[in-house]
Order: structure tokens, then sequence, then C-alpha cells
């Protein structure tokens, strides 16, 4: 065939949305941010106060979400019921609570299998926490996309405008818990595939880390 899959896993700052966007864009591929998916099912419970732990609440209002992905202006816009909530599922309120959404075994059925369907025909790169161990198993390329909490923290302290600055170390503190809860978790937790090639990009250029990930997609052609 003339497309593959790719996964791209890693734990959060790493720069897997970036890269993944970019890696799509060089090889004409569709970009699909599955934690985008998840922070939107953690808005959707909020604004209905619905806990992590209330499986049937959360079930009911997972048959009646429709999230579409659309390739934006700048990366990708997410719509939940036609809504655009791009901007709304980056707040920090939804960064805090993202992890125990994504604990609950519903919430991962539902959205595993929305991120299956949309891989059917290939060409997908998509980027998360359980793609090459789980979600695609059978992608042609996986890679496991690594950065010391310090520099990713680091990252998402220069990402946050003026306005909302955060002292790093908090931010340092947060990562690191958000890393716990998704590596310790009982489904799919956040773990390197046997098979994923594991990048470290702490001291590696965004351009670099794309361009060995796109030559590495030229030799499963
Ligand atoms: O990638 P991002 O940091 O936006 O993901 C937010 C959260 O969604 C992660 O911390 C993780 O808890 C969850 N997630 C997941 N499985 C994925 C993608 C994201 O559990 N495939």
């Amino acid at each position: 065939s003339d497309r593959i899959n790719i996964a791209i896993d890693g734990p959060a700052g790493a720069g897997k949305s970036t890269v993944a966007r970019m890696v799509a864009g060089q090889l004409g591929y569709v970009y699909i941010d599955t934690g985008a998916m998840y922070r939107a099912v953690t808005l959707s419970a909020q604004r209905l106060s619905i806990t992590a732990e209330q499986e049937q609440r959360l079930s009911d209002m997972l048959h009646s979400l429709r999230i579409d992905l659309e390739p934006g202006v700048s990366g990708q816009s997410i719509f939940v019921n036609g809504e655009d909530v791009t901007q709304l599922i980056r707040s920090r309120e939804v960064t805090r609570q993202v992890s125990y959404f994504a604990a609950s075994a519903v919430v991962r059925k539902v959205l595993s299998g929305m991120q299956r369907n949309m891989a059917g025909r290939k060409g997908v790169v998509m980027d998360g926490r359980d793609i090459g161990t789980h979600v695609l198993p059978d992608a042609e390329l996986k890679i496991f996309l690594t950065a010391s909490v310090k520099e990713r923290a680091l990252r998402r302290f220069k990402e946050l405008p003026a306005d909302q600055s955060v002292p790093l170390e908090q931010l340092e503190k947060e990562i690191a818990e958000r890393d716990a809860l998704d590596e310790q978790r009982e489904i799919s937790p956040l773990v390197r595939a046997k098979d994923a090639i594991e990048l470290d990009s702490s001291h590696m250029t965004i351009e670099e880390v794309v361009g060995s990930i796109v030559k590495l997609s030229r030799t499963k052609l």
C-alpha cells in the first residue's frame, strides 16, 4: 500500500501534537489528536457536573456526544455537537481533571472505537498515550516520544499567555502528576509499545524530530 498509519505516544508535553501535525503535513496525511477527544469529554462532563466515577451518567453522555475533528488554521479544531471547543478544552480546569476521566472504562471504550474508525483508511498520524499499544496495535510505524519533566514543563511555561502565567515548579508538579496517573491506570496505561521506536526530544529541535519520523515512515512503505 502507499499509505501507512503512524502512532505517536508519550507523556504530556513531549511535543507529540506539534510533531504529529507537522509529520502529517509533510506526508499529506490526516492528523488526529486523541488527547483533544479526552479533553472534550472532560469539558462536557464538567458542564453537566458528572464525575469520573459516575459510569452510567458518563455512558449516557457519551452516547449523545458527536465529536468532530477538523483541520483548522493553526492546528486542529474540535467540535462537540457542533460547538467549537478548541480553546475551551485547553483550560487548566480541564487539564487538571482529564486524566481521571481518561481512566474510565466507558470513556476509553467509546473514544478508542471512534479513533479506530478514523484510521480505517490509512494515512493517519495519531497521537496519544495508548495508540501503539491499544488503539492501533497494527500501525506500521510507532514512535514513543519523550523528554525530561524539566524540559516539558519549560516548553509549557513558554507557551502560556502572560495573563495565565503559572510558576515553572507548579507546572513541573502538574506534569509529573498527570504522567503518574496516566502510567498507573489499569486500562491502557501509558507505556511504550514493544515495537515502538523511542525518541528523546530533550535535546532535539522540532524539525529534527519531524525529519527523523518522516524518514522512518519511508522505510515502512
Ligand atoms: O495529549 P494531551 O495532553 O492533550 O492529553 C490529555 C490527557 O488525555 C492525557 O493526560 C491522558 O490522561 C488522556 N489521554 C489518554 N489516551 C490518549 C490520549 C490522551 O488517556 N490516547
